[in-house]
């Protein structure tokens, strides 16, 4: 029996990693993570599965859903949305896996932020504008930030910001952002990546409390950055023609000329 840690994307149904799908439906339990875990995702559940919420369940009532299976050797599949590297209460599950000796496995999947940059059709690092992303939050009233990981610290750095969990702290994030990012910074908030319902904002760190008012709530990520509207910016290195690499050697006295192993 193994619990399969299944990153189950922002939203939209095929979004999903065939190998999530495949474990998935291979699992005659599933777990998963309340409303953020499209139903359509469910279907991929084989018949007469026992299928579990776990929005309302504490810790020890989804551990109590994981032992039952694991008593009469049913494969569990565990799902959270987007990826489980971030935010997904991963950690605290494996650790008391491991105390039991329970098997699992850990499938990434599409995290919220790749959503909504897709959605901006944006790429996040730009030559010269910003070559770090920074994934983070504000505190909230379960989880306050560890000393060293403000909003401001992180502006200072320069880096594109890819803030979750705040779109009810919008005040706060503005108020933290501007004095190092200036008040004409991009943002955009995108609201449900990827779901039928997406909804996009663009204004700046002046006019995006105004611009979201109290239209959105909760499933949102807030993107800070110049790399939102970048202007004229640089190429990058990689598919510039008189950069030499090892694959694409320039001429003869290239370092990566001859042949190769
Ligand atoms: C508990 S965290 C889960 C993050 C997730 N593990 C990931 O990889 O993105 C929930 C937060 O992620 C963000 N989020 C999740 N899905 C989203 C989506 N489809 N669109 C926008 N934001 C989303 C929101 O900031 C939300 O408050």
């Amino acid at each position: 029996m193994t619990v399969h840690f299944i990153g189950a994307g922002p939203g939209a149904a095929d979004l999903l990693t065939l190998r999530g799908r495949d474990l998935i439906a291979a699992s005659p339990v599933c777990i998963y993570a309340g409303s953020l875990i499209p139903a359509a995702v469910l279907d991929h559940c084989p018949p007469g599965a026992r299928i579990v919420n776990s929005a309302p369940l504490d810790l020890d009532a989804i551990m109590a859903e994981i032992m039952a299976a694991h008593n009469i050797g049913r494969d569990v599949a565990r799902l959270h949305s987007g990826d489980l590297s971030v935010w997904s209460a991963m950690g605290e599950q494996i650790r008391r896996l491991r105390a039991l000796d329970i098997p699992f496995t850990v499938t990434p999947g599409v995290p919220a932020f790749a959503a909504a940059a897709a959605a901006l059709e944006c790429e996040l690092t730009l030559p010269g504008l910003a070559q770090s992303l920074v994934l983070t939050r504000t505190p909230g009233r379960a989880s306050s930030m560890p000393d060293g990981e403000s909003l401001a610290l992180f502006a200072a750095t320069g880096a594109t910001l890819a803030i979750h969990l705040s779109i009810h702290n919008l005040a706060q994030v503005v108020a933290d952002l501007s004095a190092a990012y200036g008040a004409d910074c991009p943002v955009a908030v995108v609201w449900r990546a990827s779901w039928p319902d997406q909804r996009i904002v663009h204004a700046t760190l002046a006019t995006i409390e105004a611009a979201v008012a109290s239209s959105m709530e909760r499933t949102a990520v807030i993107l800070v950055g110049r790399v939102l509207a970048p202007g004229d910016f640089g190429e990058s290195s990689l598919y510039a023609a008189g950069y030499d690499r090892r694959f694409r050697p320039r001429n003869a006295a290239s370092l990566f000329a001859g042949p190769s192993e």
